[in-house]
């Protein structure tokens, strides 16, 4: 048996792609390893989506060389920064044997037979389109230990924010029948799983068969699954079907996380968002009707080309209105081919410390309202979906209640355990608390999980 260390970079779409990998690779004997020490073969699976994302991959990269010097190791590089870069990155990293693109990641087995018998190197990023794309099957065997999982339900992205570089590394949308998606959440019951999420770049233009709102409904009526969740939205496509759908089913979680990017019209129209900040809280106001008790977490960008201190007012005013549960800012960084790449001469660079100054205050008023939407849950009693042992103190247990805030609790239920945790104390981003009582067991038991793949969230 030979070793495999994945290291994995970015969104939920690369981290179900390289389940997908260590699938493929399972069939040339190798075995997944966690460190790259020991591994005979290294794969950065790469996110291109800012700047520093790259940065931390070529970083990563020179560790790795070491192992190759003293091993022998074989290093490839997938994901968005090799379909992105494409043969540029052999030119430029010597030591890296193979590059392939999030489309290649079936011939895996094929390109690596490549690398070892003939000792060439290869470059493999064509994309496949629409018609012939099949998207890779899951082995439920690949998440045994887990109470929750991602199911892919589409690629790609067709719209064209002009920040935005994912278009250019995932190519056009293509949905997945939603058969197969049903067929994937029905087996993944099979080794313990009880909650989904289903990954998409905007999975609101889900066009599978059925439409997304009600993939959600039919996936929640699968024997087994208790929970089901979603990532990511686009408020342009987000339907009052999909509303609808968190009024009737209580299995869709209370998390929506909708991204605004900016609260000024005039900045979200460079973007080419399609939607006004008016349209936006209006989407809001349904969605917090149709669910009371939902939480709403945002991707925000700052410094966007041409953005003023008014602009950025506007931002700072809307995100203190909404109360977001969480917020994901953003320094914004010119990436290749994009639209506001090719126009910041134009609509004018903001100095670096601008930026940094604004992503500060909405970082200290986001951690502040944070605090107190996870404050107003103490002495509550909330429903924990249990995943493992703590993060930090392996003596309790770990989950996350409905609206996606992680409890670390004092209990012993095991792993897929449904359970009420009294909250005792909150912080920022995450709470903590007493189990009280366990609620249900999963079908077959799952057991403890082993080492987690290493995860960098660029
Ligand atoms: N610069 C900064 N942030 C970006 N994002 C996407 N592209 C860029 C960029 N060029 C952010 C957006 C998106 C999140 C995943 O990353 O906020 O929603
Ligand atoms: Fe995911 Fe986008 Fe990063 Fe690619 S560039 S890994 S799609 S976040």
């Amino acid at each position: 048996m030979k070793r495999v260390f994945i290291h994995t970079f970015g969104c939920q779409m690369n981290v179900n792609d390289t389940l997908r990998m260590s699938e493929a690779l399972s069939s040339m004997q190798y075995s997944p390893t966690p460190t790259a020490e020991n591994a005979d073969l290294i794969i950065l699976n790469t996110c291109s989506i800012r700047e520093k994302a790259e940065d931390k991959m070529l970083s990563a990269l020179g560790r790795y060389r070491q192992v190759k010097l003293q091993r022998g190791a074989l290093i490839g590089v997938g994901g968005c920064v090799a379909q992105q870069e494409k043969n540029r990155i052999l030119e430029r990293v010597p030591y890296v044997d193979f590059v392939f693109g999030p489309d290649a990641i079936q011939k895996l087995p094929e390109i690596i037979g490549r690398v070892e018998a003939d000792r060439v190197r290869v470059v493999e990023t064509a994309w496949v389109d629409s018609e012939s794309y099949v998207f890779p099957r899951a082995d439920p065997n690949t998440s045994r230990g887990k109470a929750t999982e991602f199911i892919t339900v589409m690629k790609g992205c067709d719209n064209v924010c002009s920040f935005c570089v994912v278009p250019h590394t995932r190519g056009r949308e293509v949905s997945r029948p939603f058969t197969e998606v049903l067929q994937e959440a029905a087996s993944l019951t099979t080794v313990g799983v009880r909650e989904v999420t289903l990954v998409g770049q905007n999975v609101n233009s889900y066009a599978g068969g059925i439409s997304f709102a009600q993939l959600l409904l039919r996936t929640a009526q699968v024997p087994g699954i208790e929970r089901v969740r979603f990532t990511t939205s686009h408020p342009q496509d987000l339907s009052d079907e999909l509303i609808e759908a968190f009024r009737i089913e209580p299995k869709i979680m209370s998390h929506f996380h909708l991204p605004v990017q900016s609260g000024s019209n005039q900045v979200l129209e460079r973007m080419r968002r399609h939607y006004t900040i008016a349209q936006y809280l209006g989407q809001l106001e349904k969605l917090r009707a149709a669910r009371p008790d939902i939480a709403v977490t945002t991707d925000i960008i700052v410094g966007f080309p041409g953005e003023t201190d008014d602009d950025f007012e506007k931002t700072y005013q809307l995100a203190e209105q909404v109360r977001y549960a969480g917020q994901f800012s953003f320094i914004y960084s010119p990436r290749p081919k994009t639209g506001a790449a090719m126009r910041e001469e134009e609509w004018g660079s903001v100095a670096h410390d601008v930026k940094i100054a604004r992503l500060e205050r909405l970082n200290a008023m986001q951690k502040k309202i944070s605090v107190e939407f996870n404050a107003k849950f103490v002495g509550a009693t909330v429903e924990v979906l249990v995943e493992g042992s703590s993060k930090t103190d392996a003596t309790r247990r770990f989950g996350r209640t409905s609206q996606n805030t992680t409890v670390n609790f004092d209990g012993d239920a095991p792993i897929g355990a449904l359970v009420k945790v009294q909250i005792q104390s909150a912080s920022a981003a995450s709470m903590s608390g007493k189990q009280l009582s366990v609620d249900s067991l999963p079908a077959v038991m799952i057991p403890e999980a082993m080492v987690a793949p290493e995860v960098c969230v660029a």
